[in-house]
């Protein structure tokens, strides 16, 4: 081998090439497939974007509706599954719970893992497209003590989403536009965002051809920790924090900034954008859009908009280009849509899902080598063998 660079945490290294998603963070521009996502935001529906980060370009009704279709025709989870989930108890975080049952899904399925070909890898994409949110559903279900339900196959892919998860037995589910709609953008904003920690983990785990359900599976766990997905949770339980303690903003400016202080300002800062994160623009608006909408008032909308003005004046924050990210303002929508808490980090995985599965989907039709990156050894020389009464 060759010279060995050491990149901690990658931060300058190229891991594969990719024609999914283009990312500038000097110029805060994001764009799927060439779609820049603001337009997308605004027009699309979300299961056109999946179609179109899977596939590579927007499809027509016929494709839509027949696409569709086949995740409809799918969306049936093998009712044993149904006594794994009962395994967990009634606390488990619901990342945990759809990390394992995305995994144990290929018990059920294990024909899905061979995808020779391309048509046995879009019946493994619309499996998934369809079982995930119904695990999604089940996990929050479970929850809340409510009875495990299927989908309603008249619906949009995105009502049926809020229809799985709030149907309250006994009770007739309305859609609610504006719910629906807000929903829909979210998801569509975090639809992917090319090689960040969870989709390089689904890449590297589906390298060794394990199959695509558990390299999702391995994405969910990636995207539960705090610095990824699982900020939008903490942002919340930040903002909460600094309200039940006074409202006083500055004192957890000052702990971010204290370097003794391992507290960060939950939704700041990004490893590419440092400029801003267009999401965060779209997500911003439309947080005080629903919330009129919805004639919610939340004074941690406030205390929000409170801490990025200070932050967007302070030194500290300039001089290391830390700005709003997506995860900043979207907890405080997925609250007004009556989302619980815990269920934020997985809000957020049913909006990655399509852009997991365009990156694998790229990988497998690239034939790229398992991932295997390098290291800088920095242990002991070889050493003589010491006899265990010899040891001190
Ligand atoms: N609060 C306070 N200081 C921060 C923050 C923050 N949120 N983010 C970065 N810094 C500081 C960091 O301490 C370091 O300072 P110094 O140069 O003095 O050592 C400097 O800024 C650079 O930070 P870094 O940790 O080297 O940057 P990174 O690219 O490794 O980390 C990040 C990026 C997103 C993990 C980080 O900014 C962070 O932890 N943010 C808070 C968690 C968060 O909001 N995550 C969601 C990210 S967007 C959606 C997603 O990916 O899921």
């Amino acid at each position: 081998g060759g010279l060995i660079t050491l990149d901690r945490g990658f931060k300058n290294t190229g891991s594969c090439e990719s024609a999914i998603t283009f990312l500038n963070g000097e110029q805060g521009i994001l764009r799927y497939r060439g779609y820049s996502i603001e337009d997308l935001a605004e027009n699309a529906s979300f299961l056109e974007v999946a179609y179109l980060l899977i596939f590579g370009e927007l499809p027509s009704q016929q494709e839509l509706d027949k696409f569709h279709q086949d995740i409809k025709d799918e969306s049936y989870v093998d009712e044993e599954m149904k006594k794994i989930l009962d395994g967990f108890p009634r606390s488990a975080h619901p990342m945990g719970v759809v990390s394992s049952l995305t995994s144990a899904l290929i018990a059920f399925n294990p024909s899905s893992v061979d995808v020779s070909s391309e048509e046995d890898m879009y019946k493994s994409i619309v499996k998934i497209l369809a079982k995930f949110p119904v695990l999604c559903a089940w996990a929050l279900r479970k929850r809340t003590g409510q009875p495990l339900d299927y989908g309603d196959s008249s619906l949009g892919y995105v009502e049926n989403i809020l229809k799985m998860m709030f149907k309250k037995a006994n009770e007739d589910y309305k859609i609610n536009p504006v719910v629906a709609s807000a929903l829909n953008k979210l998801l569509i904003l975090h639809a992917d965002h090319e090689q960040n920690c969870s989709a390089s983990t689904v890449r590297i785990v589906g390298s060794s051809h394990a199959g695509l359900f558990v390299s999702i599976s391995a994405g969910v766990a990636a995207l539960w920790g705090p610095l990824h997905g699982g900020a939008n949770q903490a942002v919340i339980e930040m903002l909460e924090g600094i309200k039940e303690d006074g409202g006083d903003s500055k004192k957890y400016m000052q702990k971010a900034k204290d370097k003794e202080d391992p507290f960060r300002l939950m939704g700041f800062g990004h490893r590419v954008y440092k400029n801003f994160d267009p999401r965060a623009k779209i997500i911003k608006k439309s947080a005080d859009e629903v919330l009129g909408d919805l004639g919610i008032e939340d004074p941690v909308l406030d205390i929000a908009k409170g801490l990025e003005k200070e932050a967007l004046e302070d030194d500290y924050f300039v001089k290391r280009k830390l700005y709003p990210n997506v995860d900043f303002y979207s907890g405080i929508i997925y609250r007004a849509l009556g989302i619980p808490t815990e269920m934020f980090t997985v809000m957020f995985a049913l909006g990655r899902l399509p852009g997991w599965i365009a990156q694998w989907r790229e990988m497998r039709l690239m034939k790229e080598p398992i991932g295997r990156p390098r290291q800088i050894y920095t242990g002991e020389n070889h050493r003589p063998y010491v006899d265990i009464d010899e040891r001190h």
